[in-house]
C-alpha cells in the first residue's frame, strides 16, 4: 500500500479529454498580479557562454543514471539566446510579471569575488526587454544551481555559503535594482535539503538523511542575509518562494497522527516558522548548527510578501516496517519515521501527481490560521502541471492541452475561495511559461504554456496559453 510520494510517476501517453466550456472565473480584485515563472538552469542553456561557471547541476547531469532520460541542460530551451522571442511570447500573453532566476555562476563563476560583467549584462538585457514590454521582472536569486566551486567547499552544509549568497545578492541588486520592483531570495529550500542533501535525488546528490538539516539552516540564513543585502541596496517588495503542501493523515491512529505532524513540521513549519515567527518548531533549534538564536533574528527579517509554490497535498501515516517505500523512484531508508501514501480518487497529471485544487485553499487557510498577522500578503509563485500534449499534425499543429486548462481553472477557483476566507493573496504565477528541463526527470515532464520542440527549439503556444491570455485580459494584468 505504501507508496509513492506524489513526486514520482511515469509519463503515459496523453489522453485527450473533450472539454465542455468552463463557466467564467470569479472576479479577482483589481491589482491582482498575473504572472508566469521559470528558472535559469531549466531554460537558459548556453552553459559556457559569457564566462558562466559550472554548477552542481552541470556536474550532476553528467553522472550516469542521475537524469531519467539521460539528458543534460547544456542547451535546454536555449532561452539565453532566444530571450527576446520568449519575452515577446509573454507580451502577447499579456502577463504583468515574469518570475525568472539569476544564475549565480553567471554573476560569480566560482560563487565569490567580483562580478562577471558579461553575466550581469545578460540579465540587464533581459530586464530591459521585459520593462519595454510592460512586464515586471521578478528575479529569484537562487533556484538550485549552486556554483560548483562552493559545493566543493561544502555547499549548503557550509555556513560560509550563506555569507557568499548575501555578497552575490548585493552585486545583483546594485546592477538591476533600478528596474526590479520585486525580489525573491531563494526557491524551495525544503527541496534542496530533502532531495539534494537528504535523499540524493537532486544535485548535489548527497544521501545524508537527517544529517542534511544544516543545509536547511544555512539556506534560511542565506535568505535572511540576502534580505539584509537587498534592503541595504534599496530594494523593496522582497519575498521568498517556498514549497508547501497540506498534510493529510492516512489513518486515525495516534501513530498516524504523529507521523503526519512530523512530516508537516519537516516540509512546512521547519521553513515557514523561522521566517515568519523567528523560531524553529519546538525541539528543532537544538539540531541546527551555529549560533541559532542569533541567526533566527536575521532569518525572520520582515518580508513584504510570502511566496508559496503549490502542487499537491501529501498523505502521510505511520511508518510500515514491512513495506518498501520509495520517493521519486528511489528507495527510502527503511527507518524513516513516517510513511507516504498515494492519494486516491483524484485525477493525476502525467507526472503522476494528484490534481487537488482545493488543497491550495486548504493550505492557504491553514497558513492564515497558523501564522495570523505574521503572514504577510501571499503570492502564489508557482502552480502548474505536467502533461505531455504536443502539436497535433491533424489539427495544424495545435497543442490541445485541455487538462492543463482544467487544472489552472480549478486552482484559480480554489484560490478565490481562500481569498473569500480572508487570506490576502496578491498574485498567481503559472509554472511554467515554457516546457523545460525538469531536473531529475529531464525533458520528460512538460509544464509549459508554450510547447518546446527540443530538436528544433520551436516554440508553440498551447491552448492553455490562449486560455490564460483571455483570463489575464478579462481581469487586467495587475499593477
Ligand atoms: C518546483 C521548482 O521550483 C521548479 O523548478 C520545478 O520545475 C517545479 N516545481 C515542477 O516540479
Amino acid at each position: 500500500k505504501l507508496v509513492h510520494f506524489p513526486l514520482t510517476g511515469a509519463a503515459p501517453e496523453p489522453k485527450s479529454s473533450p472539454m465542455t466550456p468552463l463557466p467564467p472565473l470569479p472576479a479577482f480584485p483589481p491589482g491582482f498580479l498575473w504572472g508566469v515563472s521559470a528558472s535559469a538552469f531549466q531554460i537558459e542553456g548556453a552553459v559556457h557562454a559569457g564566462g558562466r561557471g559550472p554548477t552542481t547541476w552541470d556536474a550532476f547531469t553528467r553522472e550516469p543514471g542521475r537524469i531519467k532520460d539521460g539528458s543534460d541542460a547544456d542547451v535546454a530551451t536555449d532561452h539565453y539566446h532566444r530571450y527576446r522571442e520568449d519575452v515577446a511570447l509573454m507580451a502577447q500573453l499579456g502577463v504583468g510579471a515574469y518570475r525568472f532566476s539569476i544564475a549565480w555562476s553567471r554573476v560569480q563563476p566560482t560563487g565569490e569575488g567580483p562580478a562577471n560583467r558579461q553575466g550581469l549584462d545578460f540579465y540587464d538585457r533581459l530586464v530591459d526587454e521585459l520593462c519595454a514590454a510592460g512586464i515586471a521582472p521578478v528575479p529569484t536569486l537562487f533556484h538550485w544551481d549552486t556554483p560548483l566551486a562552493l559545493e566543493e567547499r561544502g555547499g549548503w552544509l557550509d555556513r560560509d555559503t550563506a555569507h557568499r549568497f548575501a555578497a552575490y545578492a548585493a552585486l545583483v541588486a546594485e546592477r538591476l535594482g533600478d528596474r526590479v520592483p520585486r525580489w525573491i531570495t531563494l526557491n524551495e529550500p525544503a527541496e534542496i535539503t530533502l532531495l539534494g542533501y537528504g535523499l540524493g535525488e537532486h544535485a548535489p546528490g548527497k544521501r545524508l538523511i537527517f544529517d542534511a538539516l544544516p543545509a536547511a539552516h544555512h539556506q534560511l540564513l542565506a535568505h535572511g542575509l540576502g534580505v539584509e543585502a537587498l534592503r541595504a541596496a534599496g530594494a523593496r517588495e522582497i519575498g521568498i518562494a517556498a514549497s508547501h503542501s497540506p498534510v493529510w493523515t492516512a489513518g486515525d491512529s495516534e501513530e498516524d497522527r504523529a507521523a503526519a505532524e512530523l512530516y508537516d513540521t519537516l516540509m512546512n513549519r521547519l521553513f515557514a516558522d523561522p521566517i515568519l515567527t523567528g523560531a524553529y518548531p519546538e525541539g528543532w533549534a537544538e539540531l541546527m548548527p551555529g549560533p541559532v538564536a542569533e541567526d533566527l533574528s536575521v532569518i525572520s527579517a520582515p518580508l513584504d510578501w510570502y511566496g508559496i509554490n503549490y502542487y499537491n497535498p501529501a498523505l502521510v501515516g505511520a511508518p510500515e516496517p514491512d513495506a518498501v517505500t520509495s520517493l521519486a523512484g528511489i528507495a527510502l531508508p527503511p527507518d524513516l519515521p513516517f510513511g507516504l501514501h498515494e492519494i486516491e480518487g483524484h485525477d493525476r497529471t502525467d507526472f503522476g501527481w494528484p490534481v487537488v485544487p482545493d488543497g491550495l485553499r486548504e493550505l492557504l487557510v491553514t497558513f492564515r490560521a497558523r501564522y495570523g498577522d505574521a503572514l504577510p500578503p501571499v503570492l502564489i509563485t508557482e502552480n502548474g502541471c505536467s502533461y505531455g500534449d504536443g502539436p497535433d499534425p491533424a489539427s495544424g499543429g495545435r497543442v490541445a492541452d485541455t487538462r492543463r486548462i482544467a487544472y489552472h481553472d480549478g486552482h484559480l477557483r480554489a484560490l478565490h475561495r481562500a481569498m473569500a476566507e480572508s487570506v490576502d493573496v496578491r498574485g498567481y504565477f503559472i509554472w511554467s511559461i515554457l516546457d523545460n528541463f525538469e531536473w531529475a526527470e529531464g525533458y520528460r515532464q512538460r509544464f509549459g504554456l508554450v510547447h518546446v520542440d527540443y530538436e528544433t527549439l520551436t516554440r508553440t503556444p498551447k491552448d492553455s496559453y490562449a486560455w490564460y491570455r483571455d483570463v489575464v485580459r478579462a481581469a487586467g494584468k495587475g499593477p
